[in-house]
């Protein structure tokens, strides 16, 4: 076998997600309740160390690319040492952050320098006003300062993740959003919402679908479908803008799941293994890490819980249902 963690329908994970913390500063309304949530006790969390070693378990199953997550994972102490650390490994992962942008203005520059290759920024909207409205915190030009640092940094491309939405105010277009990437070298990537929200209100007649969101992308732009082979394992459509080369992206998870091409695997901060997003059972990488377990042995926990991963999330069909920990603390 090649590298990698096999599952039992055949795909191969080479791609770790670590969420780094649970915590955050924004409280985007299609994610948590706007007191926020009972964050993880802090002793629950695994430590620098443990998180090192754990990674570099993965790496040595061969894991070839580590995303740090959240929660928001600037809010991590040590974020960068922990970059650094991880750079350092053995077979050194790519190593790139998915993240909100504040705080970036301030770490980009350490973060690319600690061996940080590539940000993808979550960014809805580009009306201030609605970015409030949307997260609770008036904080849209932080963001953008952040995304300018990130690509003065060379953490390139910058990606923006935005999740599409309905907008009642009727203020919103997503082709503003698109237009404002555009002008900026931003690979913008629209996602469909998925049900993982800690308040489980998630409907799917009230989420935005792919086929809505081309609707109204079209009414501005021309948008031709790149071939597949493009786009491999990762999990965006793409399509030229205006006969390119700048391109839009659209990750369909809902209405054209992508999981037989995943090549996924999780670890939460608490250090648990999830084979999926909508995984209901996770493999304990803490307990027995703590108990002084041996690489082999924790190896053995990792491998196990990715052969009982499913064929795919099922969203949808009679059986399915939403998992207990919400999207904040899974990583998006
Ligand atoms: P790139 O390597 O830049 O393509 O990153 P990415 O798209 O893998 O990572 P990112 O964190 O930017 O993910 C964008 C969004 O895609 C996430 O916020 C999720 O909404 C969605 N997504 C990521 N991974 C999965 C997955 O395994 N399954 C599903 N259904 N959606 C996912
Ligand atoms: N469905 C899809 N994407 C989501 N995100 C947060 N909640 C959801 C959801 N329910 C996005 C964030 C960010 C990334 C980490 O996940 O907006 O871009
Ligand atoms: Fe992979 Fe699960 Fe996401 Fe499907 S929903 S792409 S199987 S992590």
């Amino acid at each position: 076998a090649g590298p990698g963690l096999p599952d039992s329908f055949g795909r191969v994970a080479t791609d770790l997600r670590v969420s780094v913390t649970d915590r955050c500063n924004l409280r985007c309304t299609y994610c948590m309740p706007a007191e926020g949530l009972d964050w993880m006790p802090r002793p629950e969390m695994l430590t620098d160390d443990e998180l090192v070693r754990v990674v570099g378990i993965f790496t040595e199953l061969g894991v070839r690319s580590v995303r740090l997550t959240g929660g928001e994972p600037l809010l991590r102490r040590g974020v960068v040492d922990v970059v650094r650390r991880l750079a350092a490994l053995p077979d050194a992962p790519r190593m790139a952050m998915t993240t909100n942008g504040i705080g970036l203005d301030r770490l980009a520059a350490p973060l690319a320098d600690a061996g940080l290759a590539r940000v993808n920024v979550s960014l809805d909207t580009v009306d201030p006003a609605r970015f409030a409205e949307l997260t609770r915190r008036d904080r849209f030009h932080d963001v953008e300062r952040g995304i300018k640092a990130a690509q003065d940094a060379g953490l390139a491309p910058v990606k923006i993740n935005a999740v599409a939405m309905h907008d009642e105010s009727g203020r919103d277009n997503p082709a503003d959003l698109l237009q404002w990437c555009l002008d900026r070298g931003l690979e913008l990537r629209f996602i469909e919402q998925m049900p993982l929200d800690a308040q489980h209100a998630w409907d799917r007649d009230r989420m935005l679908t792919s086929a809505q969101l081309h609707e109204r992308l079209g009414e501005r732009f021309t948008l031709t479908p790149l071939p597949d082979e493009a786009r491999g394992s990762a999990p965006a459509e793409l399509f030229l803008v205006d006969g390119g080369p700048a391109t839009v992206g659209v990750i369909a998870s809902v209405t054209a799941p992508f999981c037989a091409a995943c090549d996924r695997v999780r670890l939460t901060a608490d250090g648990q293994v999830r084979n999926c997003l909508f995984a209901r059972d996770e493999g304990d990488l803490r307990t027995p890490l703590r108990d002084g377990a041996s690489d082999e042995e924790l190896a053995a926990v990792i491998r196990g819980t990715m052969l009982a991963k499913r064929r795919g999330h099922g969203i949808g069909e009679p059986t399915f249902r939403q998992p207990d920990r919400p999207m904040s603390s899974i990583g998006g």
